[in-house]
């Protein structure tokens, strides 16, 4: 996993952004370096107003002078930029190692064009060897993990380094499920896992990315319904 294929991946996306645009801005650390070369865009006089999608991104963008809204103020949103945990071919991502899918999968939906920045550890040929983080309702828990278990899943409730439930930046829980590499169809599981009562948000993200630009060294490629330039 390369810091600078990913900050390549940053800053070929950011090519994308010009004055006026309403953003959504991604989480994680490929998002971190998105950030970083948005700010030194915006201190030398760019005007966009953004709209984050976890407390870390914000207050990183508030550090760094990047003027934020929300999605009360702004509900449409002219691109959104952020990182993936892993993408296949057809560009079905799955999100949420950095706990902030829910807000992600809001601030994306939002967003006229949805663009992944990612270094080439995150491209897969069948999607699942991550664990696909699952946000649920804590009441939920336990009747979810026997149903994500039926499904095929080993399931992890994610903790913080002190034990604790992890809480997501909306409160709720994350069960981190362990498909292997094996989710042949994710639109389908998709529509399975968001039918399940207790279910919030979960971390696949199917039919929402325009394009991503995968870093690897200190190249970008373009990858785009299906097709592949530099
Ligand atoms: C956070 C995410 C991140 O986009 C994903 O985890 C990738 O992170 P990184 O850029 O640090 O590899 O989904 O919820």
């Amino acid at each position: 996993m390369s810091d600078e294929a990913k900050r390549m991946a940053a800053s070929a996306a950011v090519e994308l952004v010009q004055d006026g645009m309403r953003l959504g801005i991604g989480t994680g650390s490929t998002a971190d370096h998105f950030i970083h070369l948005l700010a030194q865009r915006v201190n030398a006089g760019m005007s966009i107003s953004g709209v984050a999608t976890s407390e870390h991104s914000a207050e990183l963008c508030h550090r760094l002078g990047i003027t934020l809204t929300s999605l009360d103020e702004t509900p449409n949103l002219d691109l959104a930029v952020d990182g993936a945990d892993e993408f296949d071919g057809a560009l079905n991502l799955i999100k949420g190692g950095g706990g902030a899918l829910l807000r992600e999968k809001i601030v994306a939906g939002a967003a006229a064009r949805f663009v992944v920045i990612a270094d080439a550890s995150k491209q897969v040929a069948v999607l699942g060897a991550f664990p696909l983080p699952i946000e649920i309702i804590p009441m939920a828990r336990q009747p979810l993990s026997l149903r994500l278990a039926d499904l095929g899943a080993a399931v992890t409730l994610r903790r913080t380094a002190g034990g604790e439930p992890f809480r997501s930046d909306e409160n709720h829980w994350i069960l981190d499920c362990a498909f292997g590499p094996s989710i042949m169809d994710p639109p389908s599981l998709a529509q399975t896992l968001s039918s399940l009562p207790g279910v919030v948000e979960h971390g696949l993200f199917c039919g929402m990315t325009e394009r991503i630009f995968l870093g690897s060294g200190d190249q970008v490629t373009v990858i785009a319904d299906g097709s592949i330039s530099d």
